[in-house]
């Protein structure tokens, strides 16, 4: 099968397509419908389906035999130490903690909070609460209490699940007083809080609410695989919007399980044994898919590794994991080789290691600049293929199909359209575009599976954001084109929604949190460029009249407040004080023209502005 035929099928014939695809993964009920309509036309994959994802993750591939296989090898270079885990090992630690977790009264479709650095146990943690049947939701550990609290109190989680600290380059951050304000500070408070104890740090337990992991574990009886409905959440996970709260992302057990059991022979081609490498973290979707469920259904081995691209303890991190592990296809943010290549723009480190296991390089997460894709390309000699994809759809909207037909690659383009994504680019009237037009990026319902069901809590949200800007459509939020051999480019963000070092953030959240400061009566916030991490937040704020404060000390004060209420990783280090902001007639602030000021680029002056003067005062500030 060619790509083309195969992508056409799966438009033309939706449900003979994924129910072959279901034949893909061991089902306790196979479903007999495979996809169902519902109102809001966004229908529902394999309905009538029951499984166990942590089945399907681990029990399935010992009875296929691999049992002994490693599949999950712990590599963290800040704290010295690897560790590998074979598919029995696994099985047999994530029942006892699913176990544990039923011991703490927790059952099928009770949320468990996760708040973990990157150690085994996060992903015995998630595959613990798939077991049973719970729905858990990672936070990612460079998230503030803030954060966290916001997420306690959208998900309402009977448990939460911790660590006694993470790791940073040179710097241990200890989780457990950033959880216990978060539940301070959170309406909802969770039963219990199981508390794992890395020796860098030991966190107090707080009696008859916190229990140690290990005494949990010890005191535990394994637990089998509970069956739940393909279409029971298997988790939720937070990603940006364009407001302060973030979205509670809902995914699907049976979509799921299909659609990634797909991706990895797709995307990937990834094969049984096969040693697979994600270099993200469990906090975002690419740890989800691509370092926890993926690789497990399909039987490869999955790499965990605790460290950073450079730093742990140089540029030769990825290069020596790749040696050490035999890692055959690796997938990590473009970012991260940017950082690489900053350190080491020879690649000299390259040439100290055996990297011929590697047969591939994956990169997401945000746009592949060339510059970095010709680096990689000119010292690997190794196919360098972009995919596009995001929190909502799980797996790539589009990729370089190689499980089926490698296609030529073109600097900028993600490639084509993934079967089951019928992407179309729209116009602001709700129209295709022509080829190589701009517009927004948009995939015709339904969406294949895999995707997301709903926003946790909010469908009248999930409605609004997603399906009403363009009917019949699923809209991306992204603004791009399709060239006339359809390669789809992706431009970037056409919301409020900006991409730091490969981690999406709002700009809207951390103008909430500018705006809250005592001195400021407006303010702005938008991503500029930067070299490095792609894009940096930087704030335009005005003070309020009377107010008297030194600019630096301001400055100061915002980023502090920003660090603390988001975190570390939003690397809001910049804010400029202005005398006014652009706006329009109407009186909304023009973000576009401040990005492209901030950027260097040409900008229109839209014929909408109030006063066109403040255009060349904001570029001062720029400069200045
Ligand atoms: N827990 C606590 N703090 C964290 C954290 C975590 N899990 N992850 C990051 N932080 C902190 C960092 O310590 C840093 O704090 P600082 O401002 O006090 O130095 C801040 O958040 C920013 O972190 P980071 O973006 O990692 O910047 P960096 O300068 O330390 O490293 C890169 C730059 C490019 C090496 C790094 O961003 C990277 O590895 N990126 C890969 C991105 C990735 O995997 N994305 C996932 C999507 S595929
Ligand atoms: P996230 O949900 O955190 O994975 O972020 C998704 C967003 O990252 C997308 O909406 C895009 O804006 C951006 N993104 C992801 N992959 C790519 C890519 N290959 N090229 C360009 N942008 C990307």
């Amino acid at each position: 099968m060619d790509y083309h035929s195969e992508f056409r099928r799966s438009i033309a014939q939706p449900t003979d397509f994924w129910r072959e695809q279901a034949e893909q993964i061991e089902w306790i009920e196979p479903p007999k419908t495979i996809w169902t309509p519902t109102d809001n036309g966004h229908g529902q994959w394999f309905p009538d389906g029951v499984l166990n994802s942590s089945y399907v993750a681990l029990d399935a591939n010992i009875l296929a035999g691999r049992g002994d296989q490693t599949a999950l090898i712990y590599d963290s270079p800040v704290t010295s130490t690897k560790r590998a885990y074979t598919y029995q090992e696994l099985t047999d630690a994530v029942a006892l903690f699913a176990g544990a977790l039923t011991a703490r009264g927790i059952s099928k479709g009770d949320r468990v909070i996760i708040y973990m650095p990157m150690i085994p146990e996060a992903v015995i943690a998630m595959l613990g609460c798939a077991r049973i049947g719970a729905i858990h939701s990672v936070v990612f550990g460079g998230f503030a209490s803030h954060e966290l609290a916001v997420r306690i109190d959208d998900a309402k989680p009977k448990a939460l699940i911790t660590a006694s600290c993470g790791i940073e380059i040179n710097r241990v951050i200890e989780y457990k007083p950033l959880v216990d304000k978060a539940i301070e500070q959170a309406d909802h408070k969770p039963d219990s809080c199981i508390v794992y104890q890395r020796p860098q740090a030991n966190a107090e337990l707080h009696p008859g609410r916190d229990f140690d992991w290990n005494e949990s574990v010890a005191a535990a009886t394994p637990a089998d695989p509970v069956p739940v409905k393909s279409t029971d959440p298997l988790y939720i996970l937070y990603t940006s919007g364009t407001t302060g709260k973030p979205k509670g992302v809902v995914r699907d057990n049976g979509g799921h399980a299909v659609a990634l059991t797909y991706s990895m022979k797709l995307v990937y081609d990834a094969n049984p044994g096969d040693v697979y490498w994600a270099a993200s973290d469990v906090g975002w979707v690419v740890g989800h898919s691509y370092i926890v469920y993926g690789p497990l259904f399909a039987g490869c081995t999955t790499i965990l590794y605790e460290g950073k691209p450079v730093k742990t303890p140089d540029a030769g991190a990825f290069w020596r994991v790749v040696q050490d592990h035999g890692v055959n296809l690796l997938f990590t943010a473009p970012t991260a080789f940017r950082a690489v290549r900053k350190e080491d723009p020879e690649a000299d480190h390259l040439s100290r290691y055996d990297v011929s296991s590697l047969k591939r390089i994956f990169l997401a997460g945000e746009r592949l600049d060339p510059p970095t894709y010709d680096w990689l390309n000119e010292h690997t000699n190794l196919p360098i293929l972009d995919h596009w994809w995001q929190t909502e759809t799980g797996w790539a909207i589009c990729c370089n199909p190689v499980g089926i037909e490698m296609m030529k690659t073109k600097p900028g383009s993600a490639t084509v359209p993934s079967p089951g994504f019928n992407v179309q680019v729209v116009g602001m009237n709700g129209r295709q575009m022509p080829a190589g037009e701009q517009g927004q990026i948009a995939v015709k319902l339904p969406l294949p599976p895999g995707c997301l069901l709903t926003v946790w809590g909010d469908d009248a949200r999930f409605q609004k954001s997603y399906l009403e800007p363009i009917p019949g459509y699923y809209s991306s939020g992204d603004g791009g084109f399709i060239d006339d051999d359809g390669y789809v480019f992706i431009m970037g963000r056409t919301d409020d929604v900006i991409n730091v070092a490969g981690h999406r953030l709002s700009t809207g959240e951390m103008e909430e949190v500018v705006a809250s400061h005592p001195a400021i009566a407006e303010c702005c916030v938008v991503g500029a460029h930067d070299d490095l991490k792609g894009q940096v937040p930087v704030g335009l704020v005005l003070i309020k009249d009377g107010a008297t404060i030194d600019h630096d000390e301001l400055e100061d004060e915002l980023v502090e407040m920003v660090r603390e209420k988001i975190g570390a990783i939003a690397c809001f280090r910049r804010a400029i004080v202005v005398d006014r902001l652009p706006k329009t007639r109407s009186g909304k602030i023009l973000r576009r023209v401040i990005r492209q000021i901030a950027d260097g680029e040409r900008y229109t002056v839209p014929s909408t502005i109030d006063d066109p003067a403040i255009l060349d005062e904001i570029s001062e500030h720029f400069r200045g």
